[in-house]
């Protein structure tokens, strides 16, 4: 018997379009071009390419065709079907909660950025200690990541169709005019710096564009591909669970094939676009090494860019906070749908009463998060290199530990217990049919797990050990 939900996506478009919402934030914007820019360009847009279309597309396939065929969500997918499994639903549970922990933070510090820009002090943000400053200081990151978690929990507290629906059908083609804007600008720009070298955006994007094979190396090229595939995941909202609750949201006479290659061009063309307009920009003014500056890229390295574009760089460097600031809300947004829509089924409660105590409860715990640069201060070793806080750490337990561990279980439930056919039935309600059936069941049962054994591996840095 099929669980019908009260809520749910209106048709195919409102489906699409929040799941894109879900899965285009952070990740696009500021991962995906750094990833690109430090592994050679066209080199790791390639892998990546590859990626999406096979492995991305079998593991939004599961994530999506089980929400809508149980009609539930993790927390009670799993064992729905076989009771012995329902542990795995718990477990997935537990990504989306540790990850709301601190989405919200980083969410108030492009809210800051936003803010910054909008009311003209954009030299500020440019400053070298700008960035350091604002997120050690005591208050300041904590009111603005409480507006944002705010604003995250209205549109949830609103609901499926009123809330989440039509918040991400403004909000979708928005993003997408502002970043197809910005990306054609950065083509233009054109700079001559201190030492009289000139260098234009159109030497930039082939740079990003064209493989750097130099050097290659089986070693780099396994670094590539690791660093796409964990890119993936993030990118795509997958294995924790989210996926699984929009899918239950999905009327029954919906396309899936259709919708999930959607979503999938949707995330990958906002992450290809987000290369094309930040790579350029950031080589005309800082060059080559000016790519390789890995996470600080958002917050310190683009103010600078903006700033030396003159009068321009106001404009956009509004344009590219505002821009990323919906991305966040819409992947924000999803999180907290996660972790309401579970919480009413377990505890027979309304959306409304749900919301405002998962929205405290998840603000008291971003609060701690934001205490990690200041009271809480500590610096953790990372496995990956570097030194970590609490927020590095949060983000190492759901990403690099838990998804992969989770994902690889879900591939065995899949592909090897209740078996690939069961997804494939589902793929057909209201289709002609699953035309990727096969590689879909080679990708669950073999390549996935393979691949999240090395991936787990690698993130917990013993991969590194076993291959000197
Ligand atoms: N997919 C989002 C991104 O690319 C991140 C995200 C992670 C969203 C987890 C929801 C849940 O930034």
């Amino acid at each position: 018997m099929e669980t019908k939900k009260k809520g749910g996506f209106t048709n195919s478009i409102g489906f699409v379009l929040a799941a894109a919402g879900s899965a285009v934030g952070v990740g696009n914007i500021w991962r995906f071009p750094y990833l690109a820019a430090r592994d050679g360009g066209g080199l790791f847009l390639l892998v990546y390419l590859v990626l999406v279309l096979t492995f991305g597309s079998a593991l939004l396939t599961t994530d999506i065709a089980l929400g809508r065929r149980t009609g539930k969500n993790a927390w009670h997918a799993f064992g729905s079907i076989k009771p012995k499994w329902s542990f795995l639903g718990k477990l997935t549970f537990l990504v989306p909660v540790i990850i709301m922990t601190y989405y919200s933070v980083i969410g108030g510090w492009i809210l800051k950025y936003s803010t910054v820009y909008l009311t003209g002090r954009h030299h500020q943000a440019a400053q070298d200690d700008f960035f350091t400053s604002f997120i050690t200081s005591p208050v300041s990151p904590i009111v603005f990541m409480l507006i944002f978690l705010a604003l995250t929990a209205l549109v949830v507290y609103m609901g499926v169709e009123k809330g989440i629906e039509k918040f991400s059908r403004y909000v979708m083609p928005s993003l997408l005019i502002l970043i197809i804007g910005i990306a054609i600008y950065a083509l233009t720009l054109k700079h001559t710096d201190a030492s009289g070298v000139t260098r234009t955006g159109l030497e930039g994007l082939k740079i990003y564009l064209i493989p750097d094979f130099k050097d290659l190396t089986f070693g780099r090229f396994l670094n590539v591909l690791l660093d796409a595939m964990s890119q993936l995941f993030f990118s795509l909202s997958v294995s924790m669970g989210i996926m699984i609750t929009y899918g239950s949201y999905v009327k029954k006479d919906v396309d899936l094939n259709r919708s999930i290659s959607q979503v999938e061009f949707f995330d990958t063309g906002v992450a290809f676009l987000s290369g094309m307009m930040i790579i350029p920009a950031i080589y005309v003014f800082a060059g080559t090494e000016g790519m390789t500056s890995g996470p600080s890229l958002m917050f310190v390295s683009l103010p600078k860019v903006f700033n030396s574009m003159g009068t321009a760089g106001i404009l956009v460097g509004i344009a590219f906070f505002v821009m990323i600031l919906f991305a966040a809300l819409t992947s924000c947004v999803s999180i907290l749908e996660t972790l309401v829509a579970t919480c009413m089924e377990l505890f027979h409660a309304t959306r409304k009463k749900v919301s405002c105590v998962i929205g405290l409860l998840s603000a008291a715990a971003s609060v701690v998060i934001c205490l990690g640069y200041n009271l809480f201060y500590f610096e953790c070793p990372m496995p990956a290199g570097g030194k970590g806080q609490l927020l590095d750490l949060a983000d190492y337990v759901s990403n690099s530990l838990l998804m992969p561990v989770i994902c690889l279980l879900t591939a065995v439930f899949i592909g090897w217990v209740i078996k690939p056919s069961w997804i494939a039935e589902e793929m057909r309600v209201g289709s002609n049919g699953f035309a990727k059936e096969k590689i879909y069941s080679a990708m669950v049962r073999y390549v996935v797990p393979a691949v999240m054994v090395i991936l787990f591996l690698q993130s917990t840095g013993l991969l590194g050990r076993l291959i000197g």
